[in-house]
């Protein structure tokens, strides 16, 4: 059980980093890897967010359920990838790499996704040099707009994966974002997940380059939150079964238990911070939950 202030300065902190540098403080809270601060993904949201956003998808999920758009599961649906790598030059250290990492990340994808009735196949390889999208891509910045406008293939069930170097100031220390499904109708041009190029398999970011980021955000991009979400009290990620955790794991600390609500901190889980080696599971809530959300959100009958 960690103290409360603790939880409620890690909360500040994670609300703060999207849009400004990460406080040096941080460290302390993840005492790991290369990446000073650990995994870092985009994706914060505020309590008020998540239970609006809960609130419109209980309410359509009911409707769909009523008109039988939303079924049990009985089979698979494949997905097609467009993957688009941004470079700053034509060298790997510049984002610029190889096709046999891509085919690595998609082959990472479908062994972590392997029993959510989801696959993914690779659909197109883009490349675009631009630097100032290699370097300055991040949430809620308009050049990642000009990039997602550019480069954009598909429709709603497509899913677009980026690959950029998140080197400016704004962006320095991220391993990746992405959209959630709800966001699609309002913005489909920005539907898709970033991700940092060295974090593909075989990547030079150490602890994490074995391609779990890009599982992580697809994670977001099928509709499921941080386990961590909400911290120890109230609904946190809305998946029964991942129990509530206080601030995101760093490293592998199996064993961990920050709330004093049943279960353990679900460190190994994909939606966690953990180390890419750490990580194996999604939960049989979470995989119940993904596929509601692209029932309802992505027309994906599976
Ligand atoms: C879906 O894929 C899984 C894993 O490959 C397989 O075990 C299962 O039989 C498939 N289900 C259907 C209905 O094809
Ligand atoms: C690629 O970048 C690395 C690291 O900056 C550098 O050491 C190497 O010489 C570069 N290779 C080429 C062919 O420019
Ligand atoms: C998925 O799991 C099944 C059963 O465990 C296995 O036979 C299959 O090879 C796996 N597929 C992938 C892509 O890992
Ligand atoms: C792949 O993307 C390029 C744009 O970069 C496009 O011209 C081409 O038609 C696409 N190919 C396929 C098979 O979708
Ligand atoms: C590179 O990005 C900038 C900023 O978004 C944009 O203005 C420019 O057109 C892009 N260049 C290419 C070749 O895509
Ligand atoms: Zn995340």
């Amino acid at each position: 059980m960690l103290p409360r202030l603790l939880v409620a300065l890690t909360t500040l902190l994670s609300l703060a980093y999207v849009v400004s540098a990460i406080p040096a403080n941080v460290d302390r809270l993840y005492p790991i890897g290369p990446r000073d601060a650990g995994r870092k993904c985009g994706n914060d949201l505020t309590p008020e967010d998540v239970s609006e956003k809960e609130k419109a998808f209980a309410s359509l999920l009911a409707q769909n359920k009523a008109a039988e758009k939303v079924t049990a599961v009985a089979g698979n649906f494949t997905i097609p990838v467009i993957f688009n790598v941004v470079y700053a030059s034509m060298n790997i250290s510049d984002g610029y790499v190889p096709d046999s990492q891509v085919q690595a990340q998609i082959d990472v994808m479908n062994q972590d996704y392997n029993g959510t009735g989801l696959s993914f196949q690779l659909q197109n390889i883009t490349r675009t040099l631009n630097a100032t999208w290699f370097n300055n891509a991040a949430p809620n910045v308009d050049v990642q707009t000009d990039m997602k406008n550019a480069l954009r293939q598909g429709d709603v069930k497509t899913l677009n994966i980026y690959t950029v170097g998140f080197t400016s100031s704004s962006a320095l220390g991220l391993l990746g974002y992405s959209t959630f499904p709800a966001d699609y109708a309002g913005d489909p041009m920005n539907d898709g997940v970033v991700i940092l190029y060295s974090s593909l398999p075989g990547g030079s970011e150490a602890s994490f380059n074995l391609g779990r980021t890009s599982t992580h955000e697809v994670g977001h991009w099928v509709g499921l939150y941080h386990p961590f979400q909400g911290g120890c009290d109230g609904p946190g990620d809305y998946v029964d079964d991942t129990p509530a955790e206080a601030i995101p794991a760093a490293g592998c600390p199996i064993g961990r238990d920050t709330c004093s609500s049943p279960g353990l901190d679900p460190v190994q889980n994909y939606m966690d911070y953990s180390n890419d080696a750490c990580m194996n599971n999604f939960t049989p809530g979470q995989i119940a939950r993904l596929q509601s959300q692209i029932q309802t959100y992505r027309g994906i009958q599976l």
